[in-house]
């Protein structure tokens, strides 16, 4: 019996540029979805969340629906799904769980896709579960991310290239205790904001707009500011230098903060307690309005930063973190 797994992701730098075809640096996680699949011969999907369904079926309806576009026959599934991913904490669950389930749906009807031809089919299909106009990067990360790297992806091309993350460099994630409960709507107004401005200069988006052609609008000015803060984090990372990417990454959370106003006072509070415990650098990571902050941290003292960070941050705001020490994992793939 094949088993499917796919990492969940935590992006580094660069968010709500990859619907306006720019570039971020996220990285595969070493928390998990595995799909355990036979087929069945009578075209029936039949699976079994061990976890609880926590309504996941209509990822797997959309996910179905999807690759019957794409030429999918009609084979059935017994499977079984678990995840070590916190469901709706910013990791991308799922991505995860569409990822995996593609797979594995793919498998037992003997349908190749491509990597970002099976990316952006479960990109399609979270965005027909939840009707909110996501991007690429966590369903991209999910199938290309590489063991110890960081990947640069251009949201454009859909091009990677893994950078490798050193090894004494530890990524801390923690859950705000916050959930994003404006995130559906707003994350939508967001992104019409964008394609409104990168309309008005006569731009396929924002990804080709200049400093100056933004100077006045903070929403697309996060854009562009964005962009050139990933391409230098990428450069900063190509050179070992951690210092770089960790104010990149804390100017980056100023801009989401500041200019695209998706932060909250608690994902600031998180980020300063962070920054203060001694982290390189910390940002809310994903659509923000709660969620999870992402900071890096020498390896050796990860652990004693997050729970520091996060002992304080309990004492400000009387909400319950969850820290999480992450390791940068390999892409989806058969589980061996
Ligand atoms: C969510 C979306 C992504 C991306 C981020 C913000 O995670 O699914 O496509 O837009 O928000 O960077």
């Amino acid at each position: 019996m094949p088993s499917f797994r796919a990492p969940g992701r935590v992006n580094l730098i660069g968010d709500h540029t990859d619907y306006n075809d720019g570039f971020v640096l996220p990285a595969a996680i070493d928390l998990e979805c595995v799909v355990q699949a036979t087929a069945r011969p009578d075209g029936v999907v039949e699976i079994d969340w061990l976890d609880g369904d926590a309504g996941s079926d209509r990822y797997a309806d959309a996910v179905q629906k999807v690759l019957a576009e794409h030429g999918r026959s009609d084979v059935g599934l017994d499977a079984q799904v678990s995840s070590t991913i916190p469901v709706g904490s910013g990791l991308s669950s799922s991505a995860a769980l569409e990822v995996s389930l593609a797979l594995a749906l793919c498998d037992v009807a003997d349908l190749e896709l491509a990597p970002t031809e099976l990316a952006l089919a479960c990109q399609r299909a979270e965005q027909l579960a939840t009707g909110v106009p996501c991007g690429i990067m966590d369903q991209l990360t999910s199938v290309a991310g590489r063991a110890g790297c960081a990947l640069l992806i251009d949201c454009r091309s859909l091009e990677t290239e893994p950078i490798p993350l050193p090894e004494e460099i530890a990524m801390i994630v923690i859950h705000s205790g916050l959930s994003r409960a404006l995130e559906h709507s707003a994350y939508a107004q967001r992104r019409a904001a964008c394609e409104a401005v990168a309309a008005r200069l006569g731009l396929d988006a924002l990804r080709d707009a200049s400093p100056q052609q933004v100077a006045d609008e903070p929403r697309a000015r996060h854009v562009v500011s964005e962009n050139a803060r990933v391409l230098e984090a990428a450069d900063a990372l190509r050179r070992g230098d951690i210092d770089r990417l960790g104010s990149l990454m804390s100017a980056s959370h100023m801009s989401l903060r500041d200019d695209f106003e998706v932060s909250t006072p608690e994902l600031d509070a998180l980020v300063a307690a962070l920054e203060q415990a001694g982290a390189v650098g910390a940002r809310l990571t994903g659509a923000g309005f709660g969620g999870c902050v992402v900071a890096l941290a020498p390896a050796g003292e990860a652990t004693r930063i997050a729970a520091r960070a996060a002992d304080d941050y309990r004492c400000q705001t009387r909400l319950t973190p969850t820290p999480y020490v992450c390791r940068a994992a390999a892409g989806a793939g058969l589980l061996v």
